[in-house]
């Protein structure tokens, strides 16, 4: 197998196809969802807003560039993270795509 933990997550896809996922953000693109993220995951442009519905205290604590960017973002709560820099954690999280951004 040529997943390893320390890399990331290994998701197992339809067909078995298979991924390496880091992020929330390769997570939610790995799973064919559609989310904004203009900036590429640099935590530039904060399109990649989410909220993390349940779970979200497993998952690693908040960066200060993540923080840095969140504060310039309208509509941010306790639950908010940008997806792409939010690492996967090891248990699984519950997130709300966001409509308004
Ligand atoms: S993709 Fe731009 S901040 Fe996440």
């Amino acid at each position: 197998m040529w997943c390893f933990r320390r890399v990331g997550i290994c998701l197992v896809l339809r067909k078995g196809r298979r991924v390496i996922v880091t992020t929330l953000l390769s997570a939610i693109l790995a799973a064919g969802e559609s989310i904004p993220h203009k900036c590429d995951g640099k935590a530039q442009c904060g399109s990649c807003h989410i909220f993390i519905q349940e779970g979200r205290k497993t998952l690693p604590r908040i960066q200060k560039l993540e923080n840095e960017k969140l504060d310039t973002l309208v509509g941010v709560s306790s639950k908010s993270r940008l997806a792409c820099q939010t690492l996967m954690g090891e248990e699984p999280v519950t997130i709300e795509l966001l409509s308004f951004v």
